[in-house]
């Protein structure tokens, strides 16, 4: 109970005729202290009346997007971040197929867009718009989102068919919007985190580059879970295909020396963490052409080695960050390159994984770890990057903790 008491949900009530549980819904998150928001579609009027959502919720109900009073009073761009979760319950085919694709073109699907919170939704339909091969390629894209979804269940449906598209009944959505907002002990509130992930691209000439199979998986996983704690996260990201973490401030580079900028840009800071696979090497002097393979001789590519990111951040001295964290990709000799470049390059811990090929890690779901500090070296089981980044940012919590 005191788990939402205080809370603010914006529900968004979509139009299907699971909408009449949404009235269960908006009674029992009241009950438990809950501060409701409602936006309605125009479909789901036709289901519930405005008048019993507003009643219900001691509220007024939002419907029309160029509301001139409402947009004066409070934006929809202030309406979408003005509450702790966003509940999209019933989230019709056509609303999830409008999130998936970033439309905006009403209330609903503009505040959607607009939003920097979790989203949980609750789908409702017809089995056969459920199973329908357009509604699974946008679950997936909104799961990939970071989009929480709760249901659907089997049963009886109100068209008489049978199957998987019926609403999850309300309680089911209160345990989820609960074990949502309960994983957020907003520890690092008023902490500033800097993660740098992904690869860098290092330009050749104008048309090729150097670079590594870094996916940026773990370091968007850290992100997301520094938010969750509450943090400024501060993302440094090299060019990967991920989307970019709800809250989470996303600065985009290319190369080493951008990254590098980038990050003295940002420190001092609580907590940094260097997740990066930085190339080692760029041109001494990229081509300003497209250098021609017809030549006499195969080109020849003078290399420099690039700035150590993680090494000249942790030296900074006066603006060192508290916390220093690096990652040691390495293909053999794990723990004992892991230790040298703790020491190297001067950070507080150092998390060790082997990306040997056939490991899977670049690019995979999952990894396993190896804390490596002064004190000695710890193991982790396989897990998925989102569980170890959870894990690693507890114990950099507890480590900045300790120092301050
Ligand atoms: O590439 P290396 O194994 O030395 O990387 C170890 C750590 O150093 C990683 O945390 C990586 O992000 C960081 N690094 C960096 N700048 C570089 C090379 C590595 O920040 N130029």
């Amino acid at each position: 109970m005191a788990i939402l008491s205080g809370k603010t949900v914006l529900l968004i009530i979509g139009g299907g005729i699971a909408a009449y549980k949404s009235l269960e819904l908006i009674r029992l998150l009241k009950k438990r202290g809950v501060r409701v928001r409602c936006i309605m579609t125009r479909a789901s009027e036709e289901f519930v009346t405005p008048l019993s959502v507003a009643s219900l919720t001691g509220e007024k109900v939002h419907g029309e997007l160029f509301n001139l009073t409402d947009e004066v009073e409070m934006g929809h761009i202030e309406f979408s971040r003005a509450a702790d979760l966003l509940v999209v319950a019933p989230a019709t085919a056509d609303l999830m197929a409008k999130m998936a694709h970033g439309n905006a073109n009403d209330l609903a699907s503009t505040t959607l867009l607009a939003t920097d919170k979790r989203v949980l939704i609750a789908p409702a339909m017809n089995v056969r718009m459920w199973t329908h091969a357009a509604t699974i390629r946008n679950l997936a894209q909104l799961k990939a989102d970071g989009v929480l979804v709760v249901g659907p269940n089997d049963g009886e449906m109100a068209c008489g068919e049978y199957g998987p598209g019926r609403m999850a009944e309300p309680a089911e959505i209160i345990t989820a919007i609960e074990a949502d907002l309960q994983t957020s002990p907003r520890l690092l509130a008023g902490k500033k985190v800097l993660i740098t992930a992904g690869p860098t691209h290092e330009a050749i000439d104008p048309v090729r580059y150097i670079a590594n199979y870094s996916s940026g998986k773990q370091g968007y996983a850290l992100a997301e879970a520094a938010v969750a704690l509450g943090a400024e996260t501060i993302l440094v990201s090299g060019p990967v295909a991920l989307p970019i973490p709800p809250g989470v401030q996303m600065i985009p580079v290319t190369s080493a020396v951008e990254m590098l900028e980038a990050c003295q840009r940002e420190i001092p800071c609580d907590i940094a963490i260097f997740a990066a696979a930085v190339a080692d090497w760029r041109m001494g002097a990229p081509a300003r052409q497209k250098i021609k393979k017809d030549a006499q001789a195969l080109p020849s590519l003078q290399l420099v080695e690039n700035p150590d990111i993680l090494m000249t951040v942790a030296k900074a001295e006066a603006k060192r960050p508290k916390i220093v964290i690096g990652f040691a990709a390495e293909t053999e000799n794990l723990l004992a390159n892991a230790r040298a470049k703790l020491k190297k390059k001067g950070c507080d811990l150092m998390v060790a994984n082997d990306v040997s090929a056939g490991r899977g890690v670049f690019g995979g779901d999952r990894n396993t770890v190896h804390l490596v500090t002064e004190a000695g070296t710890e193991s982790w089981e396989h897990l998925t990057k989102l569980d170890v980044a959870k894990r690693l940012m507890d114990r950099f919590t507890s480590m900045l903790k300790d120092k301050t």
